[in-house]
């Protein structure tokens, strides 16, 4: 199992280009499955989840290719079957995105139920009560979800009484070749949701409300082959913005989406931070000391819940006290007892974290990676601790962070990857 090996103390510096959205790569990818004909995607992340669904898609006999560059083309036009595997989803919970097209477009689906997971029970129950409404039978029997519509989906009005990314996702893939009209309500506005509904115009579908808490959805007969290319991370941004925040030195990078940041670059300017925006590119610079920052996080634009776990590790080197408040999954806190491991002042009380930073507080120990935001908060931790950290089950990390290593040591980290 590969482990990273981070000597902390080392400032950075330098440029860096985003990659491509992990979490709007996967509802797009699953959305090659509502055409008939090619998609061909650019910007696609060299990541293992999306190799998961490449795999998911390929496991029911879709036709892929990919370049070196990753630019990829996909046909699913002739599918063999309509079944999402339980060792596929097992390992990444959101293959259930194919529920939703895969009904749409073959009236018909079997998906595993993805099991427990590392920040929370994380249910699927919005999932299926959207399929239900829009007239599909559902049932859930032998560990799978299996769903039909013999007769096709029909629009309707869809409320959310909690808000889910994957959830809306679902919902307008499920909708968009639905006969008649679906107005989400109380859908989620995250940007890759955004991406996805793009996407979805571009080949044709009828969305309206991008970006707005109601979505509607006319729906069409059929869609067509188009070419997209994905958004940049903004959680990988994010994450390495915070990373210099904490070693000091400056940072710009490219290719980046800034206006989707908004809520992350005011809490790293209010930790004292530096930060110039031209058009995709994000300069920031930090010196001195760091100012501990108060977080709760909510739906976007509110502040994200994937970047709750590296600002605990900001506010654990942070002059003072902070509160971190976690709204969405409530077990994300895996790397709370890490980050103690390695010298954190950090005591848990229900959903709400109180840290009591101090520079200069962390120190090098062997740690474990729970989950992907959980292994990058331990990364950060470990850029500026004293000695050498080790990270045990790094794979969490390959998940959703493009070449993790390479790009911090081109700033000036040094962490080195070892295998075994
Ligand atoms: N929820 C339900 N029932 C459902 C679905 C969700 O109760 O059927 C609850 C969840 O348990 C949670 C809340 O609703 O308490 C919100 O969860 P949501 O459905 O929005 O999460 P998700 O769609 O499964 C996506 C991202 C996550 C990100 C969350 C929140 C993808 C592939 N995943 O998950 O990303 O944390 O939204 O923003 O888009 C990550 O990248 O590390 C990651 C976990």
């Amino acid at each position: 199992m590969d482990k990273l090996i981070i000597e902390g103390g080392h400032q950075l510096s330098g440029s860096l280009k985003a990659s491509g959205a992990k979490n709007s790569a996967l509802p797009v990818l699953a959305s090659s499955l509502l055409l008939e004909g090619k998609l061909t995607l650019s910007n696609i992340p060299h990541l293992k989840d999306v190799t998961t669904m490449i795999e998911v898609l390929g496991s029911m006999g879709a036709n892929i290719t990919l370049d070196e560059e990753m630019n990829l083309e996909i046909d699913t036009s002739n599918l063999t079957n309509q079944i999402a595997r339980y060792e596929l989803v097992k390992t990444m919970r959101a293959s259930v995105l194919v529920l939703g097209p895969l009904l749409a477009k073959f009236g018909k689906a079997e998906v595993a139920l993805p099991g427990g997971c590392a920040i929370g029970s994380r249910p699927v129950n919005l999932h299926l009560d959207c399929m239900k409404k829009l007239g599909a039978e559902v049932v859930t029997e032998g560990g799978y979800i299996k769903a039909k519509a013999d007769k096709g989906l029909k629009g309707t009005e869809i409320l959310f009484d909690t808000i889910s990314v994957t959830g809306t996702e679902n919902a307008i893939m499920a909708a968009v070749l639905a006969e008649g009209t679906t107005i989400i309500k109380n859908a989620a506005r995250e940007p890759e949701v955004n991406d996805l509904i793009n996407c979805l115009n571009e080949m044709g579908a009828q969305i309206d409300g991008e970006g707005s808490k109601e979505i509607t959805i006319q729906g069409v007969k059929e869609l067509k082959p188009t070419s997209y290319e994905i958004m940049p991370d903004r959680i990988e941004t994010a994450t390495y913005l915070t990373a210099v925040t904490m070693t000091g030195g400056d940072i710009s990078i490219k290719n980046s989406m800034p206006k989707t940041l908004d809520s992350v670059l005011d809490k790293l300017k209010a930790a004292g931070a530096k930060i110039k925006i031209e058009k995709d590119s994000i300069h920031l610079k930090m010196d001195g000391s760091i100012k501990p920052v108060d977080i709760s996080t909510a739906p976007y634009p509110l502040f994200p819940t994937d970047m709750q776990a590296q600002f605990i590790s900001l506010n654990t080197v942070a002059d003072g006290r902070s509160s971190v408040v976690e709204t969405i999954f409530e077990n994300r806190f895996m790397h709370v007892q890490e980050l103690i491991r390695m010298g954190g002042n950090i005591s848990l009380s229900g959903n709400t974290a109180i840290i009591k930073g101090k520079k200069g507080s962390l120190h090098s120990a062997p740690v474990m990676a729970t989950d992907l935001r959980a292994s990058a908060s331990l990364v950060l931790a470990g850029l500026v601790a004293r000695g050498e950290t080790k990270i045990d089950r790094i794979y969490h990390i390959d998940r959703g962070y493009e070449r993790i290593e390479e790009k911090l040591n081109s700033l000036g980290a040094n962490i080195e990857r070892v295998t075994g």
